[in-house]
């Protein structure tokens, strides 16, 4: 890889993510059903119906797993916490879940791990989604009790808190797209998901305070959009597909507004009062969490319902999902959230990362393709801290092959091969090339 931990500041820090649904396996350790499980029972909705029950059995195997971490030479570790594993039905603590994160996060401070939290990674207990889920006020509510659990065990060793990952999929790839849990197809339903979720993060915020919580933030997501050609229409297209993905959370969360051009679409369909609400999401936080995979072409689609949009994926060469890797995107975001929203507040790279239908041959998994990747990315992270963006680390996306939600286990996101037969890890070569360019 074409850089070297030198190249960074001293303390910047480099890690790897993952989530419980998408490896723990949720079958162990009397966890609640999610809406995940609904989901994938649900004919059509994720390749061959495949769901975490198993995953990557890390709830048996996570001391080996935390090695890797640590032989990779990584400083942390971004996990997160399952709602419904933690509260079976969303409402009642269940004390083998407890006690699974408690054993996982000591297991992380024994090997020097910094432990970086999501609080909410998707994983909804289906008692709460029969409810009307994220479409209804309520479960923002409920996620604030879940917070007081969770962090009343392990609040004390966290080194950072995330609310929320990636709001813009909860509420709109998931109730407008249908592409996710629960696979709705409804905008009444979207614009209400899409203002609980950011009022979910605000309540979370307040509870992590009342309980003196600091190094608290969210994680949002980013698609580098661009108009498909110079016509005024597919640029008046390409901001309102931007200000739909790329500005609705960041702007309630840092000013406290959602913008004009999103709020066109999803104005009449919002929960009365929501303006009551944009203070206690828009109080202050320590940290921003930066998600970036691809870049979206936009053209306007005059004759399809609001948002009037088609989108594309851009010219350049394609990960196994199809997503056009450019990291000069990854660049563009952590600058423009310095220069338009953050200021000097820290920025973590919490997720990059390309599937790649990686085979196991003479017991090495070879991934150039990835691993120049995660160099290109690191050195766009690079770029943008020489530019005056104040971040400091890098996740890469993902420790290990995973459940990759509708995709199931056929797309390949680790820096370690799992055989989903016999479980066995085994780095990549990207995991040797990250390890040596971080011991650089
Ligand atoms: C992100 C999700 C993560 C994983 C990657 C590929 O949107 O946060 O769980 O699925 O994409």
């Amino acid at each position: 890889m074409d850089f070297k931990r030198t190249d960074f500041p001293p303390d910047f820090l480099f890690g790897a993510a993952t989530a419980a649904y998408q490896i723990e396996g949720h079958a162990f350790g009397g966890a609640g059903s999610t809406h995940w499980d609904t989901f994938a029972a649900t004919p059509g909705n994720v390749i061959r119906a495949e769901d975490g029950a198993r995953a990557c059995d890390h709830y048996h195997r996570f001391e080996e797993d935390l090695d890797l971490l640590k032989d990779a030479g990584m400083d942390a570790y971004r996990f997160s916490t399952s709602w419904a594993r933690l509260m079976p039905d969303g409402r009642t603590p269940n004390a083998q879940g407890l006690d699974f994160y408690d054993r996982l996060v000591d297991a992380m401070l024994e090997r020097g791990l910094k432990p970086f939290q999501t609080l909410y990674h998707w994983d909804l207990p289906s008692t709460l989604a029969d409810k009307g889920g994220w479409a209804n006020r309520d479960t923002a509510l409920y996620f604030g009790d879940f917070v007081d659990v969770i962090t009343d065990r392990i609040g004390d060793r966290m080194h950072a808190i995330a609310t929320i990952n990636e709001p813009w999929c909860v509420a709109y790839l998931s109730h407008f797209l249908g592409h996710h849990a629960p696979g709705l197809r409804d905008i009444r339903a979207t614009a209400r998901a899409m203002h609980h979720i950011t009022l979910a993060h605000g309540i979370g915020v307040s509870r992590l305070r009342e309980k003196d919580m600091t190094h608290c933030g969210i994680v949002l997501n980013f698609d580098a959009t661009e108009p498909l050609d110079a016509s005024p229409a597919a640029t008046v297209a390409a901001q309102r597909q931007d200000a739909i993905f790329n500005r609705w959370f960041i702007e309630a969360i840092t000013k406290g507004t959602y913008p004009a051009e999103a709020l066109a679409g999803f104005g009449a369909h919002m929960p009365d009062n929501w303006q009551d609400d944009m203070a206690q999401i828009s109080q202050p936080m320590d940290f921003l969490g930066v998600n970036y995979y691809t870049r979206h072409q936009v053209a306007a689609a005059p004759d399809a319902p609001w948002p009037h949009t088609a989108s594309h994926e851009g010219p350049g060469s394609k990960t196994q999902m199809g997503w056009e890797i450019f990291p000069a995107g990854l660049h563009h975001f952590l600058t423009r959230m310095a220069r338009d929203y953050v200021g000097d507040l820290p920025l973590f790279v919490t997720e990059n990362g390309m599937a790649w239908d990686d085979k196991i041959t003479g017991g090495v998994v070879n991934d150039p393709a990835r691993a120049q990747f995660i160099s290109d990315h690191v050195l766009a992270t690079k770029q943008a801290i020489a530019d005056g963006a104040n971040v400091q680390g890098f996740f890469y996306w993902s420790l290990l092959d995973n459940y990759e939600w509708a995709f199931g286990y056929e797309k390949r996101f680790g820096m370690i091969h799992v055989d989903f037969d016999t479980l066995k890890r085994t780095p990549k070569a990207s995991y040797h090339a990250f390890k040596s360019a971080i011991a650089r």
